[in-house]
């Protein structure tokens, strides 16, 4: 099978990836490694990009995939299920915002739109949206317009500043993240009109880099201080990656002045079926009434099942507490076994970026064509950091693996 028939979206790897590998998995667990069409085998730490917190074909995850399938699939918004109302509860129950409500969803792009949409309803008359450099929320439009790279923004929507062209009521303007300073400046710029501030609270795209508290306590004070509303998008480091059900929570703690106003999940959350979920309080959610936003699979009762079953193995195999372990684990043998090409191993949890040097300004640009050669499938950010998303059960011996794979591949670049 060699004709590729898709739009040309993504780069390309002409890999065909067919099964998780079971006999390398622990007993019980799931898979960290994939096999591709021609039979070899890889450590996967792409994870889809962040989604596979269970490692492939979790026998638990895959029999309550076949029981929820067998009873019920679809149904829409219309109606209640089980398996909904049980996922919405366990959300609400597990992030820091009190008195909760959630939107669920399927991708991570929709409920940034429906933050979007809430934030801007909920502020009438503001049309600003304070977002970060380096930012990622998604590639519909709305959270195109906060998506810092203009490679992706442009044709479609400009920020303040850069031209006179609008998207919608929203207008955008961006500061460097973690700059508390540029935070305010930019609020008096915009007095008055500020509808939100929206950030990562640990970046994944624009290179892993996690916010410090003190960055979060002050936007929180500043939207306080301005009326703004704050909103984390934690699509890529939330449900577990981190230690925590929330990154918030690792990074801010649960007190409940502290929450932002709107959260959302997806990624890990589904344990690799499309699930998300948009989160904020019971008296932010009146503003999104009937048919203000919607989406025909989003809550269905598979997916919901599989969000249920996803945190019942999570807890039950303790893999939160397992992912926030990852960083420090792969710290301790980065710096046994160190490598003079390696700058930084960082992030939070299992979301670990090891930026390494090298000539030009995207001196790993090739690293994931070169790793897949040695064996492990890795995406790259921002040119200079190498993503790892492991499933959250991977311990030493798989890090060990990853950091022998990344040092031989890093020689042979040297070479
Ligand atoms: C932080 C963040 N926000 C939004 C998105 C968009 O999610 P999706 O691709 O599911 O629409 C991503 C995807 O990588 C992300 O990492």
């Amino acid at each position: 099978m060699t004709t590729d028939l898709r739009w040309p979206t993504y780069p390309l790897r002409k890999t065909i990836l067919t099964e998780g590998v079971a006999d390398k998995a622990e007993p019980g667990q799931g898979s960290a490694y994939v096999r591709d069409a021609e039979g070899t085998v890889y450590l996967d730490a792409v994870g889809g990009i962040g989604c596979n917190p269970l490692g492939h074909g979790h026998p638990k995850f895959v029999a309550a995939m076949h029981k929820q399938l067998s009873r019920l699939a679809v149904a829409t918004g219309s109606f209640w299920t089980e398996p909904q109302l049980e996922l919405a509860r366990q959300i609400v129950e597990r992030q820091p915002i009190p008195d909760a409500r959630v939107f669920l969803g399927n991708t991570g792009t929709e409920v940034n739109e429906a933050a979007i949409k809430q934030v801007l309803r909920a502020r009438p008359g503001r049309d600003v949206i304070i977002a970060m450099e380096r930012a990622f929320h998604g590639r519909t439009l709305g959270s195109i317009a906060l998506t810092a790279n203009p490679k992706y923004r442009a044709p479609y929507v400009t920020c303040l500043g850069e031209s006179d062209k609008r998207f919608a009521t929203m207008n955008v303007a961006r500061i460097p993240y973690g700059d508390l300073d540029a935070a305010a400046a930019m609020m008096d710029k915009y007095k008055g009109r500020v509808a939100g501030v929206w950030l990562e609270p640990i970046q994944g795209e624009g290179g892993i880099f996690p916010a410090t508290r003190e960055f979060l306590v002050g936007l929180r004070t500043l939207c306080n201080e301005h009326g703004a509303l704050l909103g984390a998008d934690e699509i890529q480091c939330g449900a577990g990656r981190v230690g925590t059900f929330a990154a918030w929570s690792m990074l801010v703690g649960d007190e409940p002045e502290l929450a932002p106003d709107v959260i959302w999940f997806a990624k890990a959350l589904g344990g690799g079926l499309p699930v998300s979920a948009c989160v904020s309080s019971a008296e932010l959610a009146e503003h999104m009434g009937r048919g203000s936003h919607g989406s025909t699979f989003g809550g269905n009762p598979f997916a919901c099942a599989a969000g249920v079953e996803t945190l019942r193995i999570m807890d039950e195999d303790n893999l939160m507490q397992r992912a926030g372990a990852q960083l420090p684990t792969l710290q301790k043998i980065a710096a046994e076994d160190p490598h003079p090409r390696v700058k930084d191993v960082r992030g939070l949890g299992s979301m670990i970026g090891v930026e390494v040097t090298g000539e030009g300004d995207a001196p790993a640009a090739n690293m994931a064509a070169l790793l897949q050669k040695h064996g492990m499938l890795v995406t790259v950010c921002a040119g200079t950091t190498v993503r790892m998303l492991f499933p959250y059960g991977a311990g030493d011996s798989i890090l060990r693996e990853a950091w022998r794979i990344l040092r031989a591949a890093l020689d042979e670049d040297a070479s």
